[in-house]
């Protein structure tokens, strides 16, 4: 079998099965890219270096072109029978420019070729998920501009805990996939190292310049143990426990838009364009996006654990298991980048409706912790404000009312100390104001906040 690169040792063909078993060809082109970029550079350290004359150097880059223009045309023919996208290439090259196609291998495995075209491939990957997390957090950031005064039940327990303004609620996400953004970053100076000139396991007995290359290829430094630089997929794993949080914040936010949409609460309404209606239920309006969004979370996850356990227990250097890390990674960055883009889309489709909030903020004595301390302003210990207020609320629990609704003279039974000022305090603006302090829900402070987050984003 001419087709592969070790046949003169083996004494019969590859059986059908186990080559379709062993190909990656068909997921790992993806990577074509990355390839030729890393195998040009190569090809450039190793004539620099007189290992490749430049006649040889040129046939390769002019092949390498011709290459490039044949996969972005959709005309390269991708043989199953190559294995990889890396065989693919190099068999082409070679059928392209002859014995020069031959020498680019010259100081080089598939080993630390891999590992080079993976972590090129998601340094790219990175910085395009780096945009689309921007994008997301400054589509919010507007959403949350405009609802600084909109007042919405906090709840802690899902049970009604105190007043927030809409627009501070929302910024708790912008502080999540702003951690989530600087996770990235990070993980990123640990992806774009060169594992380039380690070879097969033990490095190479030909002088290559592998900073060189890592230079050409912009990379922040070469990977410093040739085991460690074709065996390590830390970097995938990092990136992809990243991922994992990014989608896990992206679930929560879908599981409030889904509860705020859902008729109990009716706090908001999803543009029809992000939504699905029902077959049988004429009805019915679906918030299918945040919902499969909240699914797809459970996909990355997944793809976390699947590549945590891929690198349990395998021994060094490189083993074949490590074909596993690309349809995970590769899935990863898909259903992120999806995801980035439709929310930041949709969140430009949130319709607020400011009653409804305010109606379900009156409904469980949100203000209660602000009497409390307006008793300690008049004296108290805020240990018995807290017991004074519990009487409070029973009562107003008892006559169907909200603590605003109790008259003075019946307040003032709790404690005599309890004035006319007392209904500024007990009402939802009156709690939300209060609350400016840095971090806070004043609506002052939401407007800093903003402002911050504008700065930053810009
Ligand atoms: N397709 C392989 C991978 O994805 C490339 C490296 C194969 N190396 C080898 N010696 N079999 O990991």
């Amino acid at each position: 079998n001419k087709a592969q690169a070790w046949s003169a040792l083996f004494s019969e063909p590859m059986s059908e099965l186990v080559k379709r078993y062993t190909a990656s060809v068909f997921f790992d082109k993806r990577l074509w890219k990355a390839d030729i970029q890393g195998s040009l550079a190569h090809a450039e350290m190793l004539h620099a270096q007189g290992i490749l004359s430049a006649e040889d150097h040129a046939a390769i880059q002019r092949g390498m072109a011709q290459i490039t223009g044949e996969i972005e045309a959709g005309q390269f023919e991708w043989k199953l029978d190559l294995e990889d996208v890396h065989l693919n290439i190099e068999a082409r090259l070679t059928e392209l420019v002859g014995i020069a196609g031959k020498r680019l291998h010259t100081g080089r495995s598939r080993n630390d070729q891999v590992a080079t075209d993976v972590r090129l491939w998601l340094r790219d990957e990175i910085d395009e998920l780096s945009l689309l997390l921007r994008a997301l957090q400054s589509a919010l950031v507007e959403v949350a501009d405009k609802n600084a005064e909109v007042i919405l039940p906090g709840f802690t327990h899902l049970q009604v805990a105190q007043p927030v303004a809409f627009g501070h609620h929302l910024l708790a996400y912008v502080e999540m996939f702003a951690r989530d953004a600087e996770r990235l970053a990070d993980a990123r100076r640990r992806v774009n190292r060169l594992p380039l000139g380690a070879a097969a396991l033990a490095g190479t007995s030909y002088p290559l310049d592998r900073e060189r290359v890592a230079r050409t290829l912009k990379m922040e430094g070469v990977c410093q143990n040739s085991l460690d630089a074709v065996s390590d997929r830390d970097f995938a794993i990092e990136f992809t426990a990243a991922a994992s949080l990014v989608m896990v914040h992206i679930s929560r936010l879908s599981e409030e838009l889904i509860l705020w949409m859902s008729q109990s609460f009716g706090f908001i309404d999803i543009a029809d364009r992000f939504c699905t209606g029902s077959s049988i239920m004429p009805q019915k309006k679906n918030p299918d996006v945040p919902e499969l969004a909240r699914g797809k979370t459970g996909r990355v996850v997944g793809h976390l654990m699947g590549l945590i356990t891929l690198m349990k227990g395998q021994p060094l250097a490189y083993n074949k298991d490590n074909q596993e890390d690309k349809e995970p990674l590769f899935d990863t960055v898909d259903t992120l980048k999806d995801t980035l883009r439709i929310f930041a889309e949709m969140a430009g489709g949130i319709t607020v409706k400011p009653e409804a909030m305010e109606r379900a903020a009156l409904k469980g004595y949100a203000t209660a912790t602000d009497l409390a301390d307006y008793l300690v302003k008049k004296g108290l210990a805020f240990r018995d404000a807290h017991e004074i207020v519990a009487h409070a609320v029973k009562t107003a629990i008892q006559a169907g009312v909200d603590l605003s609704e109790l008259p003075l003279a019946e307040l003032q039974k709790f404690d005599a100390r309890i004035g006319q000022d007392v209904f500024e305090v007990l009402s939802l603006r009156g709690s939300l104001n209060a609350r400016n302090i840095l971090g806070g829900t004043a609506p002052e402070q939401v407007r800093a906040q903003v402002a911050r987050h504008r700065a930053r984003l810009a």
